[in-house]
């Protein structure tokens, strides 16, 4: 019988009971007695399995012991309508082709595992249930980002990934060599001499899309880039990656107003869109992981949020601790604020995401644009429940001399810096964007705790397997 294969998500949603069907796909789980079988199918099209009867009499032994947890079979069957309860109908099979057996060492056997052990084994994950909705969701979330731009005039900019300048000036770069590690070229002082490297200079991996973005955008208006992000920094979190992914819009003649406003409508389109896209894997999360997450979802979708200045947020913390509250950073006007301060904030004190402004100029990048009052720029970082900082982004400085002198105070070196202050030098004109880790936005839209399991394949600190 030649029939064509149905996705399981269309099958499970099909009422022409007593026509022929064909699934393929991974066999979840197999349970039954001596003269019925139940085989759990799933295709990766959707959480739900397709479930299979299969009539022992029907079928050689030999297949139906193949049929075990792992293995990748092709179905052809009758469409029926359930009898038992969970689903809606099943296929009562005529057929089976075992494309793949998997024994009694396939990693996956039916058990709660727990998210380590499924680090161990990131290469076969993504056949679980629980991989298979964040996978989907991931991929509906890049949906959801490239629609809202293009859908608003924003152009999809690639820029470099390889590059010879350090963004946010953090130097936690890696860096791109063909040199000869054991034999590196070095000049009278010691120092490494790169004219015969690949490129002639010291590169490295891109800490952020931005400042190419900004040429992209003095020139089309409006663009965003989405893509990998390296960063060198040793911090083994659940909210750092050495390898993410990154969008990064820029856009032209907007104040630190629109920039706020695009910085709440967008992520709740995202996060609108997982409802409206995602809800069985959405519901699989809340019962399996967090079961307070759609409610969470509907909350920042629905509610407005707060607006602060940093030191409003710096005072509100002050009266924390005078309140009796303890954290284990200090607090005081000028610091850092650590996730614990920026917990607080959202979680405790507003209990709504928050877009945190005016941040002192000392604790961020030379290109952010100075306030009247010379001590604060206009940063934004968009805190949220679970997550703290999940989008970074300012109005970026736009006047020659003043960004040429905030370049100079902190020693960049102007061979890096030359062609981006030309933006400033030619038809300057007001602009800004900002940053949103597209793991952070993983992570909040489906409840897990460590990003190392919202990404297929993780990079950390003394990790890069598979
Ligand atoms: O705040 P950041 O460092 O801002 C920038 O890179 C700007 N150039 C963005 C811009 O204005 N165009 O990073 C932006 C966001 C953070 O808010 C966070 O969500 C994410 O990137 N991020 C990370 N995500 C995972 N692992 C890391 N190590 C991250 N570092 C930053
Ligand atoms: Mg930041």
């Amino acid at each position: 019988m030649e029939i064509r294969r149905t996705r399981i998500a269309d099958a499970i949603k099909k009422t022409s009971f007593g026509e022929p069907i064909n699934v393929k796909g991974w066999v979840r789980t197999k349970r039954g007695n001596k003269s019925v079988n139940f085989i759990a199918l799933n295709d990766g099209s959707t959480i739900n399995n397709i479930q299979i009867v299969a009539d022992v009499e029907k079928f050689d032994e030999k297949i139906l012991k193949s049929i075990t947890t792992g293995a990748c079979i092709s179905v052809i069957g009758k469409l029926v309508e359930s009898m038992g309860g969970g689903q809606s109908v099943e296929i009562q099979a005529d057929e089976i082709e075992i494309y793949g057996t998997a024994d009694d060492t396939y990693p996956l056997q039916k058990k709660g595992h727990t998210m380590e052990y499924l680090r161990d084994i990131a290469h076969l994950r993504p056949r679980t249930n629980l991989f298979g909705a964040v996978l989907r969701i991931r991929h509906n979330m890049a949906i959801a980002i490239h629609k809202y731009f293009h859908e608003r005039g924003f152009y999809y900019f690639h820029s470099p990934i390889i590059t010879a300048s350090d963004c946010e000036g953090a130097g936690q770069m890696f860096q791109v060599t063909t040199q000869n590690l054991y034999n590196l070229k070095k000049d009278e002082n010691g120092n490494i001499k790169y004219d015969d490297d690949f490129f002639g200079k010291q590169t490295s991996l891109t800490v952020s899309g931005q400042l190419e973005g900004e040429l992209a955008a003095t020139a089309l208006g409006a663009i965003y880039t989405f893509g990998p992000t390296f960063r060198a920094e040793n911090s083994n979190t659940p909210r750092h990656l050495a390898e993410f992914w990154m969008i990064e819009p820029e856009v032209a003649f907007i104040d630190l107003q629109d920039l706020m406003d695009l910085e709440e409508d967008f992520i709740k389109h995202c996060v609108k869109w997982a409802l409206d896209n995602c809800m069985d894997d959405l519901e699989f999360l809340n019962k399996m992981i967090d079961n307070g997450l759609i409610e969470r979802l509907k909350a920042v979708v629905d509610t407005e949020f707060v607006r602060l200045p940093y030191t409003e947020g710096v005072k509100i913390l002050e009266e924390a601790i005078k309140a009796g509250h303890k954290f284990e950073f200090p607090v005081y006007w000028g610091c850092d604020l650590a996730s614990e301060h920026e917990r607080y904030l959202v979680e405790e004190h507003f209990k709504k995401p928050v877009i945190m402004i005016d941040y002192p100029k000392e604790i961020k990048a030379f290109y952010m644009k100075e306030n009247a009052d010379k001590k604060t720029v206009q940063g934004t970082d968009v805190l949220f429940p679970q997550i703290g900082e999940i989008i970074g982004g300012s109005v970026r400085e736009e006047n020659y001399e003043k960004l040429l002198k905030r370049i100079e105070e902190l020693n960049i070196p102007m061979k890096d810096m030359w062609w981006y202050l030309d933006t400033r030098k030619y038809g300057s004109c007001p602009h800004g964007g900002f940053g949103l880790g597209f793991e952070r936005l993983m992570l909040f839209v489906t409840g897990m705790q460590n990003i190392r399991d919202v990404i297929p394949f993780p990079r950390t600190p003394k990790t890069a397997n598979f």
